[in-house]
């Protein structure tokens, strides 16, 4: 493969930025500066890459996280005001999409990658990976008590046909909880807290599998590091670490 690509494909910039810091002698392999961002390497030598002398991963995917801002729907391309416009032009070249979807006013921590089979193993249920939720409600029948641990605990009756998967419920006041989801059905917050007399004012997802914010800005993206990489891949038996 192409340095320059190589490079490009791993997240390292665009094409121009990846060329031009390759002809500025950053990058190196086994100690050689590498000039001429057409050169070919193979794969056991892109894992012997140096950027300013520290060793670079180069991933076949990429793996992205986003705080989301409320306001925006969970889309690339849309009429309605859509996270693609707080994304850089090279996500849609590299088909990197949002796994799952949070509604417009939801707010927090949203996956995005290009690897199909981690997108695809993170939302199924049968992986069950925990989604952590911030909710606040307003109160329609009574306030968050016990007896609405225990039926989260055992499952929501979302309709004639849909049950929630146990879930957890960590009260924090009689209007606010942290909730674990192990799925994400359509709305599925909304309708839990619905069949339980209360409606939400506020939804801010703080975590996702081993993938948890900080102190990301609203609207800001960044890659995910090495750990949360790994930890997501482990997490659903994907093993390859450079993949
Ligand atoms: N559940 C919801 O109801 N909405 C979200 O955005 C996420 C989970």
């Amino acid at each position: 493969m192409r340095l320059d690509k190589a490079l490009a494909n791993s997240g390292f910039g665009s094409r121009t930025e990846v060329k031009d810091f390759i002809r500025s002698g950053r990058v190196s392999l086994a100690g050689e500066i590498l000039r001429d961002p057409a050169a070919s390497i193979s794969q056991e030598q892109a894992s012997l890459l140096c950027l300013d002398g520290e060793i670079l991963t180069v991933r076949r995917y990429l793996y992205y996280l986003l705080n989301k801002p409320a306001g925006l729907v969970t889309a690339m391309n849309s009429r309605e005001a859509n996270i693609g416009e707080l994304l850089p032009v090279f996500f849609g070249q590299k088909k990197i999409t949002p796994v799952g979807r949070l509604d417009k006013d939801t707010t927090g921590l949203l996956l995005l990658t290009n690897h199909g089979e981690l997108q695809h193993r993170l939302l199924s249920p049968r992986y069950g990976i925990p989604r952590r939720y911030y909710v606040e409600v307003q109160v329609l029948d009574h306030p968050f008590n016990d007896a609405d641990v225990e039926q989260v605990a055992i499952g929501v009756r979302l309709n004639d046909a849909e049950l929630s998967r146990p879930a957890n419920l960590a009260i924090l006041s009689p209007t606010a909880a942290y909730l674990e989801l192990r799925e994400g059905k359509f709305h599925e917050v909304k309708r839990m807290m619905h069949a339980l007399g209360k409606e939400v004012t506020k939804l801010h997802r703080e975590s996702y599998g081993s993938v948890r914010l900080h102190e990301e800005v609203t609207g800001s993206l960044r890659a995910l590091t090495e750990d949360e990489i790994l930890s997501l891949l482990a997490s659903v038996r994907l093993l390859d670490p450079l993949d």
